[in-house]
């Protein structure tokens, strides 16, 4: 079998169906700049830069165009009136210092260039500190430090999207949505996933948490009393609630016949290794809370607070909202008998051939 890698450029961007990859090589520093804007139909297309080592410039592509196409479904499952993109820097290694803030400046310029078509904010490997340089060279960088005029970052809200979502799946698999004693295994404590521990462990949840960074784990059982689990063993680890919070991808053939959980409810992106994998989790007997759904906390709060200025309340009862939403999609995918995902997109479609095209202008300003 040919493997993705081997995919060319140009086959990827045919067989995509968004509207556009915009791309730069930037010289000075090898870095690869890919801009996704897979849909506008419902505004701006809005999407996190990610920062990271590819194996190749395809690679990256690829990445971009799956994500940017996940944002449309985010944005438009959590009723924002804007469309899915994203952004990757492909680096050599990671930028630090002068060379990190030169490719940030080279970069801002050229989403200016956009005019407000593709709006960005911090993704994986970027955060508060790049979005304040990309403030200084371009208008449509969300989640800059407080001091700068932004709204800081996302992950606290974006925990809060997870813990309404964790309430609403037990609540449909376990007939309650209290956390009391329930074993909650959360993998990555970042900056979601440890915020996530903070509002688990406040609810008398027995927290499991799972990070290659052993210091951060060591930081979380000192502070809350919470069971180390070795990154190695997650998977098999028996929990009522597995809440991937890391890296993508962490539900496959494999990895699903070895799970012991009931629910699948966590922040990462891109959990499903392929689209199958949904209906794998169904035949086993594993609620999924799909990803774009309950981890859409984070857009929530950049895009509502600075794009259209809601207020805390607002913000707080939309936050709440992610886990009526899965309630929604957990009813349609039990009356329907699809999985979750499928009711997850059919929401998300519906709400896309619903609304009329945007209208250019309202990119603007
Ligand atoms: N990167 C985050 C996400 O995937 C947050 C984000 C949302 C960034 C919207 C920019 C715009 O949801």
């Amino acid at each position: 079998m040919m493997s993705s890698s081997d995919r060319s450029l140009e086959r990827l961007i045919a067989d995509w169906d968004g509207e556009a990859l915009v791309s730069r090589h930037d010289r000075e520093t090898d870095t690869w700049m890919f801009i996704g804007i897979h849909s506008t139909r419902l505004g701006p297309a809005c999407g996190g830069t990610r920062l990271r080592v590819y194996p190749n410039p395809a690679d990256a592509a690829r990445d971009v165009l799956r994500l940017a196409e996940g944002m449309t479904l985010k944005c438009a499952a959590a009723g924002l009136p804007t469309g899915g993109g994203k952004a990757v820097l492909a680096v050599p290694a990671l930028p630090v210092g002068e060379t990190r803030r030169q490719v940030l400046l080279r970069y801002g310029r050229l989403i200016e260039t956009l005019q407000g078509s593709y709006r960005t904010g911090p993704d994986m490997n970027t955060g508060a500190g790049d979005m304040d340089v990309l403030g200084e060279v371009t208008r449509y960088a969300f989640g800059r430090s407080p001091e700068r005029g932004g709204s800081g970052s996302s992950a606290p809200d974006t925990a809060v999207g997870v813990w309404h979502g964790i309430r609403a799946s037990c609540a449909h698999t376990f007939g309650t949505a209290d956390l009391a004693g329930r074993s909650v295994l959360v993998q990555g404590a970042g900056g979601v996933g440890s915020a996530l521990v903070e509002l688990l462990v406040a609810d008398g949840a027995k927290v499991l948490v799972a990070d290659v960074a052993t210091e951060r784990v060591r930081h979380l059982e000192r502070r809350y009393g919470i069971d180390p689990v070795d990154p190695a063993e997650v998977i098999g680890t028996a929990c009522d609630v597995y809440a991937p919070c890391a890296i993508g991808a962490v539900l496959t053939a494999t990895t699903i016949s070895a799970l012991r959980c009931a629910v699948v409810a966590g922040a990462a992106n891109n959990q499903l290794g392929e689209p199958g994998d949904a209906e794998r989790l169904r035949a086993a007997g594993i609620l999924y809370a799909p990803d774009f759904v309950i981890n859409s906390g984070g857009a929530l709060h950049l895009i509502g607070t600075e794009m259209l200025g809601w207020d805390a309340a607002t913000l707080a009862a939309r936050l709440a909202g992610i886990g009526a939403t899965l309630t929604e999609i957990y009813q349609h995918a039990d009356d329907e008998g699809t999985t979750t995902e499928e009711a997850a997109e059919a929401i998300a479609r519906a709400r896309l051939s619903a609304a009329p095209p945007a209208d250019p202008p309202s990119y603007r300003g």
